[in-house]
């Protein structure tokens, strides 16, 4: 396998740290330990997470096919559009989005708070538009294209989690190289990896970077989109062309991909009473902050799937927390209450 014959434009601080969750592992009381992985911490450009380490491998491509805008797509209070604005406002660039309509959740500051009002603080020029979910290629995001090249700019296109990018799912690739060599330091290995999937490309890197050492079925994908069908067929694109690219040398299995679809009702972006059950823990018990669409999610799932004795006996588990917590801010209703 090679990664680094890929130029990397650095947007994050490093190796982000692995942690021992205690209090939440001894809540939770089954036989694991729960760890985690704090991608969310993994930079200081509006907050940070997952979508920095894609985007380190795909703005040397932006920046050498001459553009001057970054044209990028997701729900209103999406966290890629953040961090696609803060990239382009440090690299110097101008930022358009299509936000659109994803969540069927009322609140009223839902369209002012937590990621748009970052983006807009950066400078971006986010158009709302009135679309429903959907992780493929929208209209929309083309016409926004067309706008720029109108107005006599370059567009750069990013796909929805700048997942189907021809090197959308480097980043992920990086991740499962950099945990075996903490897993090293740390003279331990995580018997499973839980992480929460949309977009499908984080889950595709790690699988194509675990399947070098043979256990990509570790890493447990807590879905989160309530289109499971969709993100399979998104995932195993992504996890083919990244696996020919690195030169993973053969085709990962098809179960190697393991989806758990059981933790996304009622619909992608709402939570369920069990969703915020499980944010509430790990913010009680560890501080950890974790937001109704994404990581909640994959708590609630891991939470679950350990108390149902899912795991092994004694597993070490690295829980993967990629950011999203500003989301978090256009739920103030439902959490006014803690
Ligand atoms: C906080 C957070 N977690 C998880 C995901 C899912 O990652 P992916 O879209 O690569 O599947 C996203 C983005 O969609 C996200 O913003």
């Amino acid at each position: 396998m090679n990664l680094s014959k890929f130029e990397r434009y650095p947007l994050t601080y490093g190796p982000t740290p692995i942690e021992y969750l205690p209090r939440l592992t001894e809540a939770i009381g089954a036989d694991v330990e729960i760890y985690a992985k704090r991608d969310d911490c993994n930079s200081g450009l509006a907050m940070g997470g997952n979508k920095l380490r894609k985007l380190e491998y795909i703005i040397p491509d932006a920046i050498s096919s001459g553009a001057d805008t970054l044209v990028s797509i997701g729900g209103v209070q999406s966290n890629h559009t953040r961090m696609v604005a803060a990239t382009a406002a440090k690299i110097g660039m101008k930022c358009v989005l299509i936000q659109e309509s994803w969540v069927p959740h009322d609140d009223a500051v839902y369209d002012r708070v937590g990621n748009i009002l970052m983006t807009r603080l950066m400078g971006a020029d986010a158009r709302l538009v009135d679309e429903g979910f959907d992780i493929g290629i929208r209209k929309s995001w083309k016409d926004a294209m067309q706008s720029v090249r109108d107005s006599g700019g370059i567009p750069y296109a990013i796909p929805a989690g700048a997942s189907v990018h021809k090197f959308g799912g480097l980043g992920y690739v990086g991740f499962a190289e950099e945990v075996r060599a903490q897993e090293k330091e740390m003279e331990i290995k995580f018997d499973y990896i839980i992480v929460c999937c949309v977009t499908g490309s984080t889950q595709a890197g790690m699988i194509v970077g675990f399947a070098h050492d043979n256990r990509a079925d570790r890493v447990i994908d807590i879905d989160g989109s309530g289109t499971p069908e969709q993100l399979r067929k998104q995932m195993r694109e992504i996890v083919d062309n990244t696996a020919e690219i690195v030169e993973l040398g053969r085709t990962v299995r098809e179960d190697e991909i393991v989806i758990n679809p059981d933790y996304a009702y009622p619909a992608y972006g709402v939570p369920s009473k069990e969703t915020n059950e499980a944010i509430r823990l790990a913010a009680k018990t560890e501080a950890m902050i974790t937001d109704p669409v994404y990581e909640g999610k994959s708590m609630q799932g891991m939470i679950d799937l350990a108390k149902k004795g899912f795991f092994t006996k004694g597993a070490k588990i690295l829980y993967v927390h990629l950011g999203g917590v500003p989301a978090i801010n256009g739920y103030s209703y439902t959490y006014s209450n803690g």
